[in-house]
């Protein structure tokens, strides 16, 4: 590559996971921050039925209804990342010219197929280079249950829950109830094992609120947390680096809708803010 060529980066977003619109999103942010003037930006949309295409629209250019965030529809021209002898090069479909080749992709995607290892496997078999988490660390970091399992190996508190599998609930609901009435009592919060944005989460103060709770959780993931509610703090911390990791400062992470219901949150990750939280500010100062 020569000095002056810009860096080819294909930015993938969308994606078959229900925060596909999220990623949407996400992806603005991306484009709008990227430095133009050292990477050359190839938007790749992945429709929700899993294809990938040259979108005809950019995230920008997306629109939705009022109250929703926009989707990438399912047009375009599909295009293939394939691996070839100089290099990961990408491939419309329909065939013709190759667009050249592809020196990093940035997986700008949200939940299962994106987040959770299996993209980034695939880009490893491309050998390609990418931008985040490798293949174990994004499964572990999607899995809820195991990311627990995980912790409390290295001794760090975990908060209180139980898993409850599709097949168990279907078996028995009943003694699930009871479990999660022993283990975990009300409040609790149900939630997906693995999926993100507050989809599918629900705070239950009654038994009838954790059924309800419970089935939700399973119409996203065919596994659910049942987690003790408790009075804390979400702080939110990056790292970055992979021999020599660098964090981040923490900052406190707070939906700007503080309005937690039995019903489905429906923060879909669009209205997070963030603040640097005074202790752990002056904590590092001191
Ligand atoms: N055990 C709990 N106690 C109190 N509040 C909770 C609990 N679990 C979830 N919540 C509330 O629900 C929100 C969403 O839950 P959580 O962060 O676990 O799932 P998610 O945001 O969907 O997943 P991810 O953070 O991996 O994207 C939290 O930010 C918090 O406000
Ligand atoms: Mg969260």
């Amino acid at each position: 590559m020569s000095e002056s060529r810009k860096v080819r980066v294909a930015i993938l977003y969308g994606g078959r996971s229900a925060e596909h619109e999220v990623s949407v999103v996400s992806a603005r942010s991306v484009m709008a921050a990227i430095d133009r003037s050292k990477y050359d930006v190839v938007p790749i949309a992945i429709t929700k039925a899993g294809r990938w295409t040259l979108p005809e629209k950019t995230p920008d250019e997306l629109e939705a209804p009022k109250g929703s965030l926009p989707g990438t529809g399912e047009d375009g021209t599909g295009v293939a990342l394939m691996r070839e002898p100089t290099g990961a090069e990408l491939k419309p479909l329909a065939g013709g010219a190759a667009m050249g080749a592809v020196d990093v992709v940035f997986p700008v995607l949200h939940g299962p197929y994106g987040e959770d290892g299996t993209v980034q496997g695939m880009l490893e078999l491309a050998d390609v280079a990418y931008v985040g988490a490798g293949v174990l660390a994004s499964a572990l970091g999607m899995d809820k249950e195991m990311q627990k399992q995980l912790f409390r190996s290295r001794g760090l508190p975990v908060v209180p829950y139980v898993h409850v599998h599709a097949e168990d609930w279907q078996r028995g609901a009943e003694s699930v109830m009871e479990l999660a009435a022993d283990e975990i009592g009300l409040p609790c919060f149900t939630k997906p094992a693995r999926l993100g944005s507050s989809i599918g989460v629900s705070r239950c103060t009654t038994p009838d609120e954790l059924r309800a709770g419970v089935e939700l959780a399973l119409q996203h993931d065919s596994k659910v947390l049942v987690e003790k509610a408790i009075a804390g703090r979400e702080l939110e911390c990056a790292v970055l680096g992979n021999d020599e990791p660098e964090a981040s400062i923490v900052r406190n992470a707070s939906t700007a809708s503080r309005r937690i219901s039995s019903v489905t949150l429906s923060g879909r990750g669009a209205g997070m803010r963030s603040s640097l939280p005074s202790s752990i500010y002056f904590a590092s100062k001191s």
